[in-house]
């Protein structure tokens, strides 16, 4: 186990108003860009390798305002330095051809540090709302496979042609080609049958919602059989919304708080436009089929993570997961800033620390 195998640090950018919890506890975080610009730099001193922004078209679950992902994703790289942005971007309002070209410029501008998270859509208001079709489930993600099909021929040959059900090229080629190779990384997020055989085919990294090692070993085990059988390798990035205070009670105050201070309303109106994701395929399995009230508090499950506690036990726990097959956190925070600052300097380190006994260990035990 080398450096290289460290578990890596993404936080959610909050480009959406309302924080990362849907909930009127009070929340130090603000979707401003100064803010935004502030927390990224933070981040980056912190030891984050990733922020990863929103796409949102229309307000759910309570968040009023959205900047849109791509541009400022670009903003935040033009203020930072070694921090790599993902941006989400949504198949069906944006087409590859146009995508594959923003991107490659923002490549250039940034110095290669620009990533691309693909999402399939889950919230048929916002695609009714701004007049864009809206496949059924699994349909979706047909369209999403094809889409980063699209891009990856774009983004490394010349003379590109695809002839797919949604999209079609015809000798294209690109340039300049982006900065980075062989390609842009791609992400993808979802957790149904559906997104996690895109994973195992075309995606460099599948992000999932929050939830216990044991269920995040059936999904990751799954989609790495289904991988190696396809000669393809993904990353394994997942959410959760950590809670780090010196002690285990005030950490677990806080939790009761959010949930306490939900907003009721804005919560059951999520949970009923999530029926339109995991639930609704063909499986019935995915994002949100299983999330309790409790759990939708959180908008990607983030509680049921467990990074909750004190550094030490975060820290344990962040561990496990690594051992389950988890490569990169992906995090929220109720105060951005300040609690970014807190993990990178107590949190982060023991991480780094337990790795390294387990690799002692495991050098050990080859010897
Ligand atoms: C980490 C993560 C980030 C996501 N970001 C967005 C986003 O910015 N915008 C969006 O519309 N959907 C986003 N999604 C939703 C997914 O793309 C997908 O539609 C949803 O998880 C349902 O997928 P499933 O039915 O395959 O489980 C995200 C999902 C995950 C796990």
């Amino acid at each position: 186990m080398s450096k290289d195998n460290n578990i890596v640090f993404a936080y959610w950018v909050p480009n959406v108003s309302g924080g990362l919890v849907v909930s009127q506890i009070e929340q130090r975080t603000d979707w401003s860009y100064d803010y935004n610009v502030r927390l990224a730099q933070t981040a980056e001193k912190a030891g984050f390798d990733y922020a990863l922004t929103q796409i949102r078209f229309t307000a759910g679950y309570n968040a009023e305002n959205q900047h849109e992902s791509v541009s400022f994703s670009h903003g935040i790289l033009a203020k930072t330095e070694r921090l790599k942005v993902i941006a989400a971007i949504l198949p069906g309002p944006w087409k590859p051809a146009l995508a594959a070209k923003q991107l490659a410029t923002i490549d250039h501008l940034s110095n290669g540090r620009i990533a691309i998270n693909v999402v399939s859509g889950w919230f048929r208001g916002e695609f009714d709302a701004i007049g864009e079709e809206w496949p059924e489930h699994d349909e979706r993600y047909a369209r999403s496979e094809e889409f980063i099909r699209s891009l990856k021929g774009v983004w490394t040959q010349d003379n590109f042609s695809f002839d797919g059900k949604y999209y079609q090229f015809k000798d294209y080629t690109l340039s300049p080609k982006p900065v980075q190779k062989p390609h842009i990384e791609i992400f993808q997020g979802g957790s149904s049958r559906a997104a996690r055989d895109m994973a195992s085919r075309v995606s460099d990294w599948y992000f999932t919602n929050g939830n216990t090692p044991e269920e995040l070993k059936k999904q990751i085990d799954d989609i790495r059989e289904k991988a190696k059988a396809n000669n393809h390798q993904v990353k394994i990035g997942v959410n959760a919304f950590v809670i780090a205070r010196d002690t285990e009670e005030e950490a677990q105050a806080v939790l009761q708080e959010i949930i306490d201070k939900a907003h009721v309303e804005a919560v059951n109106a999520f949970g009923d436009a999530t029926r339109e994701a995991g639930a609704a395929s063909v499986e019935g399995e995915g994002n949100w089929a299983k999330s309790t009230f409790e759990d939708l508090v959180q908008y990607n499950d983030g509680f049921r993570t467990n990074l909750i506690g004190t550094p030490q036990q975060i820290a344990e726990r962040i561990v496990e997961l690594k051992k389950v097959g988890v490569d990169l956190i992906l995090s929220g925070f109720l105060h951005f800033i300040e609690e970014v600052e807190y993990f990178g300097e107590k949190v982060l380190p023991l991480v780094r620390e337990l790795e390294a006994e387990q690799q002692l260990q495991l050098q050990a035990k080859s010897a």
